[in-house]
């Protein structure tokens, strides 16, 4: 397939883009003609991706933590060193928590699902958005869930991790409109990825994939592709006059109560 060079001389900086939707994203960025530094904990993913995108000039990797603070500075760093700016963050890297009731919750597991969901999320954007404000423009898209709007969709944890994530999408697009930079977010519904795995791999040996998609209208599942191709509507200048929005690419899953029993 032939892509419009939508992204031809700008520099994107995506987190989590060893799998699943950071590395469509990262594929699709690439096709479109942006220089990319991918960065993820996972090494060997993100050595075969590059691999794949074969373009040793224009694509740089490095292993980090997101929730990290100083490694994020540094992959800023490096990123307007070697390839010449910044203008796009993709702060996508997310973690899953344990689906424990309120009753039992564990604090641990709060700790470190808000580390990364959350304050990784705020590590990039400091440091990235200091680059913006130099440059007098820039795009962020954050990574939240539907699981951030309705219960139902992750553990609490993750949950409230992507509430404040959609939040922070408002919070930090207002401090940041007047340079010119835009911050936007993605709310996914189930999508098949690393982190959902486990559950599309049990549902397919009990032969029933379909189930996992039946509460979206589009009666689906989405794919990586498709919630990469939204982050890109958001990065591009195609949306140039929206900042602070929190936009579910869900199949419909969110758009109604889907109350069983209700549909003639
Ligand atoms: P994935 O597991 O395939 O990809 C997540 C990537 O983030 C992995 O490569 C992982 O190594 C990386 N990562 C995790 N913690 C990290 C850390 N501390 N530092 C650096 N990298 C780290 O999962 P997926 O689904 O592609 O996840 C991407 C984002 O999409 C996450 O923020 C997730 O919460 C969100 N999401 C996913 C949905 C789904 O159904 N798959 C639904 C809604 C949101």
């Amino acid at each position: 397939m032939i892509y419009p060079q939508r992204f031809a001389g700008q520099v994107a900086l995506v987190t989590g883009a060893a799998s699943g939707i950071g590395a469509s994203v990262a594929r699709r960025l690439a096709a479109e003609g942006a220089c990319l530094m991918l960065v993820d904990r996972n090494q060997q993913q993100l050595e075969s991706l590059a691999k794949e995108l074969d373009a040793p000039e224009s694509v740089l990797i490095r292993t980090l933590d997101v929730a990290d603070e100083q490694q994020m500075q540094e992959a800023v760093t490096e990123t307007v060193s070697r390839l010449g700016g910044l203008h796009i963050l993709c702060n996508n890297a997310g973690i899953a928590s344990n689906r424990n009731p309120a009753t039992d919750q564990d604090l641990e597991n709060w700790q470190q699902v808000l580390q990364v969901n959350l304050l990784g999320v705020v590590n990039g954007t400091k440091y990235a958005s200091r680059e913006m404000v130099r440059a007098g423009k820039g795009v962020i898209i954050n990574t939240a869930s539907i699981a951030g709007l309705r219960s139902g969709a992750g553990g609490n944890a993750y949950s409230a991790s992507k509430a404040a994530v959609i939040n922070f999408t408002q919070t930090s697009a207002c401090d940041l409109g007047q340079y010119g930079i835009r911050v936007n977010a993605v709310c996914p519904g189930l999508v098949e990825t690393g982190m959902t795995q486990v559950f599309f791999d049990k549902a397919r040996d009990k032969g029933i994939e379909d189930k996992l998609g039946a509460r979206c209208e589009l009666l689906r599942a989405g794919r990586p592709e498709e919630v990469a191709s939204v982050i890109l509507f958001l990065a591009s200048d195609d949306a140039s006059y929206m900042t602070g929005q929190a936009l579910a690419v869900d199949g419909g899953n969110t758009a109604s109560l889907n109350m069983p029993g209700m549909k003639v």
